[in-house]
C-alpha cells in the first residue's frame, strides 16, 4: 500500500471516547467529521470539546485563537454519507458486536475503497468486525484509553486479515495524534484489558473475601505501586458494567475459569451501581462525577 497523506478523519460515535478522539485529532491539525445517529449527543460533544479547549486556554496550554480554530475543524455530520470525504475513519460506538458490524457495513459502503476503517473497541474481535466489510485488510483496532486527551497510549490491534500497510498507516496516524502506538494481536482483551481486567477483578475478590477494605486495597496499588488510581477507583472510572462485559469476553474467549468475574462485581452491576456514571460504585460521586 502506498503511503497516503491523511487530512480528514471521520469519527463515528460522539460519546466519551469519540469526542475525545475528535478533540485530539482537531488539536493535531486534522479536519474531523464527527457523526452520531443521535443529534443531541453531537451537540453535547461540541459543548464538551469547547469547554475542554477553554480549560487548556486557561492553563496557558493553547493560545486563545486556537480554541475557535480547533473547534472549527470539527464538522458534525448527521448523514454518514458525508464519510465519502474521510481519509481514515475511527469508530467509537457502543461495545456491542451487532452494533459495530452494522456500522462497519455502512462505513464500507460510504467510504472510498482505500480508506482504513479503525475500531476503538476495547475487547471485541477485530477479525469479526472486519468480516462485516469487503475490505478486511483495511480494518484495524485503534484502542484509545480514557481520558483520551490525557492518555499517551494507543493500542493498535491487528486482525487476521489486517495488512502490513494498514498497520503502518495507523501507527503513523497514532504518532501524528501525539500518542504512542503499541501493537497487539487480535486475541480477547488484546494486551491492555488482558492484563488490567484480571487485576481489577482480583481487587474486587480481595474486597469480597475481606482480605482488605476498599481504601486499603486502593492505597496498596496507589502508594505501593504508584498507580494513579487504585483498582476499585479505576473500575468505577471505567464503569463496572464495562469491566464485567470485558471479563466475560475473556472468560468465554479463552474458556479459562481464571477470568471468572467476581460475584460482587456482578451483584453491583445488577443493582445499577456502575461507578462514576451512575453516581455510585465502590465510591459515591457528585453530579459532576467527582468523588464525594
Ligand atoms: N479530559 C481532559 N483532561 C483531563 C480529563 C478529561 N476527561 N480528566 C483529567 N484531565 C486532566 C486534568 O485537566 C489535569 O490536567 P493538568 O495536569 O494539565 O492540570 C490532569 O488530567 C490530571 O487531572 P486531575 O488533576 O483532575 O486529577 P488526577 O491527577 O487524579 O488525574 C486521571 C486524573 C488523569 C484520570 C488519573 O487519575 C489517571 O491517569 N487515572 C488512570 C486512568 C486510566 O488508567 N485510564 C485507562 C483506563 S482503561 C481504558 O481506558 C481502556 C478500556 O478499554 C477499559
Amino acid at each position: 500500500m502506498e503511503r497516503v497523506t491523511l487530512r480528514t478523519i471521520g469519527v463515528v460515535g460522539s460519546g466519551q471516547m469519540g469526542r475525545g478522539i475528535a478533540q485530539v485529532a482537531a488539536q493535531s491539525g486534522f479536519d474531523v467529521l464527527l457523526h452520531d445517529q443521535d443529534a443531541t449527543a453531537l451537540d453535547a460533544a461540541r459543548t464538551f470539546i469547547d469547554s475542554s479547549l477553554k480549560r487548556l486556554v486557561e492553563k496557558g496550554r493553547l493560545p486563545e485563537g486556537a480554541r475557535a480554530e480547533t473547534l472549527g475543524r470539527i464538522r458534525a455530520v448527521a448523514d454518514p454519507g458525508a464519510f465519502a470525504a474521510a481519509d481514515f475513519v475511527i469508530e467509537a460506538v457502543s461495545e456491542r458486536l451487532e452494533v459495530k458490524t452494522r456500522v462497519f457495513a455502512a462505513l464500507d459502503a460510504a467510504c472510498r475503497t482505500g480508506v482504513i476503517l479503525a475500531s476503538n473497541t476495547s475487547s471485541l474481535s477485530i477479525t469479526k468486525i472486519a468480516s462485516a466489510t469487503r475490505r478486511p485488510e483495511r480494518v484495524i483496532g485503534m484502542h484509545f484509553m480514557n481520558p483520551v486527551p490525557v492518555m499517551e497510549l494507543v493500542e493498535i490491534v491487528a486482525g487476521q486479515a489486517t495488512s502490513e500497510g494498514t498497520l503502518e498507516t495507523t501507527r503513523d496516524l497514532a504518532k501524528a495524534l501525539g500518542r504512542t502506538p503499541v501493537t497487539a494481536q487480535d486475541y480477547p482483551g488484546f494486551i491492555s484489558n488482558r492484563v488490567l481486567m484480571p487485576m481489577i477483578n482480583e481487587a474486587i475478590y480481595a474486597l469480597y473475601e475481606g482480605v482488605g477494605g476498599r481504601d486499603d486495597i486502593d492505597a496498596v496499588l496507589r502508594l505501593g505501586m504508584r498507580h494513579p488510581m487504585g483498582p476499585l477507583a479505576l473500575a468505577d472510572f471505567i464503569g463496572l458494567d464495562t469491566c464485567l462485559a470485558i471479563l466475560e469476553i475473556l472468560q468465554q474467549g479463552f474458556g479459562d475459569p481464571k477470568y471468572r468475574p467476581c460475584p460482587l462485581l456482578r451483584r453491583m452491576v445488577d443493582a445499577g451501581h456502575l461507578g462514576r456514571k451512575s453516581g455510585r460504585g465502590f465510591y459515591e460521586y457528585g453530579p459532576e462525577g467527582a468523588p464525594r
